[in-house]
């Protein structure tokens, strides 16, 4: 049943009605269409024939080879059937979310999910799909021939998708002149993210620093959102919400490969995946995507893939202006540096909402820029709010009682803190890495104030909120050249007189790598 809804909704795309009114771009609307197409889906299988591959076809995705390869073509006749039976509201919904597209700044086939992150539908929705067929190791030998369907064995895990790879574990042991080419490639992994990786690097091969891997934008609004506009104009396609959405799809794909039939259908499973609020540690949730998603694959395994699909593509798509000439070896590098940024840069940093998501009021007065990269780090407890949130809903109302709080009562310019961490697997951008905070007095052009929501006296925040303040935050700012390597961490009460961030918090903090006794 839910392949069917899945191909009915790829093919929707055939179908474009103009002027109706539209839904909010929000993941509860997608699930809404998703219920409507599943309690229609019986009648459309039954006319639906034997399988979708055998039906004549007109490839949804004209420009994408590899998921018409990898994943067969929508049937027709079943797209003929159901777009007349859903309302005109749903339909035009599907035909937004379900093309993903970078333009004029601003970027479309996108919607925010309950947790406050965006998601890219169309990788979503190819992960499903490619999870619903089982999870596969494509032979690249026979690829050569471009005969959909000859598929080898389905894979127990995806780590064993890559035979080639031998040591997964060591992160900088990448594909070089002597690494084998993959022979596989793992369906899963290559309609979601590898793919779109892959050739978003080959496009800028010269450039070493990332094509605006990972950029974030703003929702004209968060209650009825439509449109999303991107941070940075120049961001290339691999934007923070494709990213969510293509790691969300090889998770659930991941996860539906295992179920046993009968299997959920696709509305339920994303209402759990994307239910609103967490109950502390990773969960298999939406929140903690980046977490899971370090355990779905290794570094060297995804270079693997990512090399695999350009090898793919290249064979699929002869005259690929980009891929023509390329040698294996320089699909190899491509592969390398796509997989290195993508690790680095995005799975293994933290989850950041920036500003606009949280609806910050804006900055009072003119910021004073701060001289990067910094040296310390100071942890703070916010003590009010006293409980940790866990939800983006209450987490964004803190932020907001926060600043109306440091503007109105302290007269301050902006909320104090650079950071602050949410128990809802987010980091909540407040000043930010590049304006001066007021958070530790005397300090503030040195360092960057970061605060857990909580009052931490007594007990201490979850592993993941301290793992974000005291590994992750700190290598990805590192990195970025945010903070020196040297960098020192300390606790609000060393510097000023408060019981701050609490007897607890701080009786941890000094166990922490970086956390020192004095400053100099
Ligand atoms: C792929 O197909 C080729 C040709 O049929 C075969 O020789 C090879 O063993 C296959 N490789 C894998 C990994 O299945
Ligand atoms: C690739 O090589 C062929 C043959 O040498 C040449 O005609 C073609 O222009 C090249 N394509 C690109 C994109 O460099
Ligand atoms: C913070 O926690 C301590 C210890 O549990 C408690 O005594 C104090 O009243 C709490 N403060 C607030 C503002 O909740």
């Amino acid at each position: 049943m839910a392949h069917g809804v899945l191909w009915t909704v790829l093919g929707l795309l055939l179908w474009t009605e103009l002027g109706t009114a539209s839904l909010p771009l929000v993941m509860d609307s997608v699930i809404q269409a998703l219920v409507e197409l599943e309690q229609k889906a019986p009648v459309m299988e039954a006319s639906r024939g034997a399988s979708a591959q055998s039906l004549p076809t007109k490839d949804s995705n004209p420009h994408n080879p590899l998921h018409h390869f990898l994943l067969g073509a929508p049937s027709l006749k079943a797209v003929k059937l159901v777009p007349h039976s859903l309302s005109p509201q749903l339909q035009d919904l599907i035909n937004r979310v379900t093309q993903h597209d970078v333009r004029g700044g601003q970027e479309y086939g996108v919607v925010l999910a309950p947790d406050g992150s965006t998601v890219a539908v169309k990788p979503l929705l190819a992960g499903l799909e490619a999870g619903l067929q089982g999870r596969r190791a494509v032979n690249l030998s026979l690829a050569s021939q471009a005969t959909p369907w000859d598929t080898g064995d389905t894979l127990p895990g995806l780590r064993d998708a890559s035979p080639d790879v031998t040591s997964p574990n060591v992160r900088t042991v990448l594909p070089n002149d002597k690494a084998k080419p993959p022979t596989t490639v793992d369906s899963i992994l290559a309609v979601t993210l590898a793919g779109d990786l892959g050739l978003t690097f080959l496009q800028s091969p010269q450039t070493q620093s990332h094509p605006g891997l990972g950029t974030e934008g703003c929702w004209d609004q968060v209650s009825v959102p439509q449109t999303f506009t991107l941070l940075n104009p120049k961001a290339s396609m691999v934007t923070m919400a494709f990213l969510n959405g293509a790691l969300d799809g090889a998770l659930l794909g991941d996860h539906l490969s295992q179920i046993p039939e009968p299997r959920p259908p696709f509305s339920q499973l994303l209402s759990q995946y994307y239910g609103a609020g967490v109950s502390g540690d990773p969960e298999f949730r939406s929140n903690f995507r980046r977490q899971k998603g370090a355990a779905l694959t290794s570094v060297s395994d995804l270079t693997q893939q990512v090399w695999g699909t350009l090898i793919l593509l290249q064979r699929l798509e002869p005259g690929h202006p980009q891929l023509q000439n390329m040698t294996q070896e320089q699909l190899a590098q491509v592969a390398s540096h796509a997989t290195k940024e993508f690790t680095e840069a995005f799975l293994e940093c933290p989850a950041i909402h920036p500003r606009c998501r949280w609806g910050a009021a804006p900055y009072k007065g003119r910021p004073t820029p701060l001289q990067l990269p910094l040296g310390f780090l100071y942890v703070h407890h916010t003590y009010v709010p006293a409980s940790p949130c866990t939800t983006f809903a209450r987490c964004a109302a803190n932020m907001r009682s926060m600043q109306r709080f440091h503007q109105d009562t302290q007269g301050w310019d902006d909320i104090g803190y650079s950071f602050v961490v949410g128990s809802d697997g987010y980091v909540y951008e407040g000043r930010g890495w590049h304006r001066m905070g007021a958070h530790t007095r005397g300090r503030n052009s040195r360092g960057f104030g970061v605060a857990f929501v909580g009052n931490y006296t007594a007990t201490l925040p979850t592993e993941a909120a301290l793992r974000t303040v005291r590994d992750e935050l700190p290598s990805c700012a590192l990195r970025a050249g945010l903070l020196r390597p040297d960098y020192k961490v300390l606790g609000h009460r060393q510097l000023v007189h408060t019981d701050c961030p609490g007897d607890a918090l701080f009786g941890l903090l000094r166990t922490w790598p970086h956390f020192t006794e004095t400053e100099s």
